[in-house]
């Protein structure tokens, strides 16, 4: 009898486990697949905790190395939980010669964010992206699907205060 991987994550509830399982049950031996399992997982969990991967990875009957490899490969994927709020700063040069770089580290000394993670209590991501194509609004920050042109370090947090 070989182990069995836990169905428990403090993210995952009892629904979203009956929902994966029936995505696992669709595609299992289905070549090439395993994109789709992890896609809709996603969709279902908010992100690929590794309790989730190995699971996945048991009931597909697929070596846990290789779905591992595909979540760490193609960036559609987190194994991270994301925040309520994803922030995106714009590091692209414009906004870099505009002074990004410190309404960034305001954003993180004040809410214990570092770029590319979430904070603790899981209202915000923090996320450097590539230009946005709004240099003349430089520095540039996107906030779900607000965007904000010329923030300093010192409105920064005026705004980021109204996401709760
Ligand atoms: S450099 Fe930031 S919008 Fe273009």
């Amino acid at each position: 009898m070989g182990t069995r991987a836990r169905r428990e994550h403090p993210d995952i509830d009892e629904s979203m486990w009956t929902a994966i399982d029936a995505v696992i049950a669709d595609n299992r031996g289905k070549p090439g697949s395993i994109i789709t399992v992890l896609r809709e997982s996603q969709e279902i969990a908010g992100y690929l905790p590794v309790e989730l991967i190995n699971y996945i990875s048991m009931h597909m009957n697929l070596p846990v190395s290789e779905v591992f490899g595909v979540a760490s490969f193609y960036s559609l994927f987190s194994m991270k939980p994301k925040g309520r709020h994803t922030v995106r700063m714009c590091l692209g040069t414009a906004c870099y010669v505009k002074g990004v770089k410190e309404a960034m580290a305001r954003i993180t000394n004040t809410y214990q964010v570092e770029e590319g993670e979430t904070s603790e209590d899981r209202r915000f991501s923090l996320e450097g992206v590539r230009c946005l194509g709004a240099c003349g609004l430089a520095p540039v920050m996107v906030i779900g699907g607000d965007t904000y042109g010329d923030i300093s370090a010192d409105k920064i947090i005026d705004i980021l205060d109204k996401y709760e």
